[in-house]
Formats: structure tokens, C-alpha cells, sequence
């Protein structure tokens, strides 16, 4: 598996040390609020378990699925809900909690969907960004970190399903998917 790794871009390390500083933001951004963090499965799983740790106000949790890639390396454009919200978010501090924004779609999609729902408010936070392939116009109130335009696996992040597991964030090489 790790010999499929190009670089390695961020290791366990920095990517914990990132994610206590932003756990500490929303810790006071949320203080006395009714925060619920909702999580889009399955890439932001890892993110959304060290997250939550470092957060220090009492919060719920929730996920949701979408579909967006399916096994390519490619979006399709199309958001499809799979797996809906098991809570109310009436009134509630929403967080979206999500892996990666690449074009933006599937974030901008969800945001206009969880926002029908009347919550107090709703913001995002996205371990990363690759700012070169946005399409549709979102703000990310907390980001790990920006990166290049190249296939990312790892904490979460798949190519075929798979990867998710690597305990850091890096480049697949590209003999893997261009066969
Ligand atoms: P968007 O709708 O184009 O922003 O797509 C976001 C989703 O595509 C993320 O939640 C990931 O599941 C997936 N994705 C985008 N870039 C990568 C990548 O480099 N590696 C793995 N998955 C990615
Ligand atoms: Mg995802």
C-alpha cells in the first residue's frame, strides 16, 4: 500500500498538531452554543474522530453520505444523498465536517440542503482545499491545510475505496489509476 505513495505530504504528526489548533478555534468560536457536528462519510471519518477530541464544549454528532466520485478520479458533477441526517438541526450550530473540497460541489450542495432545515447556523471545516479546482464558490471557516492539484489518498481519502486507512495524506502515484 505505501509503495503506491508518490510523497508523502502531510504525516500524522502535522496533521494532529493542525487539527488541535482548529479544534481550540471551534471551541471558543462554539462556547454556550449548540454545536453538532455532522461529518460526510466516509473520507471524513479519521478527521472527524481526532476532531472532535480536541474540541472542549459539550456537541453532538451526526453523518451523512453522499455520492460524488464513485471509482474514478473524477467528480461527475452529480450529488446524490445516501444516507440522510438521524437528528433535527432546527436551531442548532451546524459544522460540516469534511475531508477534502476539490471542486466545491458536493460542500456547496450540502450547505444549501442542511441550510433548509433552519439551523441556527452552518459553517464547514475541511481537513483540505485544492484551491485550483474550485468550481462552485464556498467558504471554509476552518481548513487543515491548502494543497496542490494532484490525487490525494490517505486519512480518509480513497481512490476505489481504498487508502482510507494510511495514517498520513499523500500523492498517489499515478501508474496506480492510469492503466
Ligand atoms: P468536490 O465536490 O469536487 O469538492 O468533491 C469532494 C469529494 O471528492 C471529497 O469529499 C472526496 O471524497 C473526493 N475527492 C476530491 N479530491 C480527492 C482526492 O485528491 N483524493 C481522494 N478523494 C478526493
Ligand atoms: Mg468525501
Amino acid at each position: 500500500m505505501v509503495n503506491d505513495i508518490e510523497k508523502v505530504l502531510f504525516t500524522e504528526k502535522e496533521i494532529g498538531e493542525r487539527i488541535k489548533e482548529i479544534g481550540q478555534e471551534i471551541s471558543e468560536d462554539y462556547k454556550g452554543k449548540d454545536l453538532i457536528l455532522v461529518g460526510v462519510l466516509k473520507g471524513s471519518v479519521p478527521f472527524m474522530a481526532d476532531l472532535m477530541k480536541k474540541i472542549e464544549i459539550s456537541c453532538s454528532m451526526d453523518f451523512m453520505a453522499v455520492s460524488s466520485y464513485g471509482n474514478s478520479t473524477e467528480t461527475s458533477g452529480v450529488v446524490r444523498i445516501l444516507k440522510d441526517l438521524d437528528f433535527e438541526i432546527e436551531n442548532k450550530h451546524v459544522l460540516i465536517v469534511e475531508d477534502i473540497v476539490d471542486s466545491g460541489i458536493t460542500l456547496k450542495y450540502l450547505k444549501k440542503y442542511l441550510s433548509a432545515k433552519n439551523p441556527a447556523s452552518v459553517e464547514i471545516a475541511c481537513l483540505l482545499n485544492k484551491p485550483e479546482r474550485r468550481e462552485a464558490e464556498i467558504d471554509v471557516k476552518y481548513l487543515g491545510f491548502n494543497v496542490p492539484n494532484y490525487f490525494l489518498v490517505g486519512y480518509g481519502l480513497d481512490y476505489a475505496e481504498k487508502y482510507r486507512n494510511l495514517p498520513f495524506v499523500g500523492i498517489l502515484k499515478e501508474n496506480v489509476y492510469k492503466k
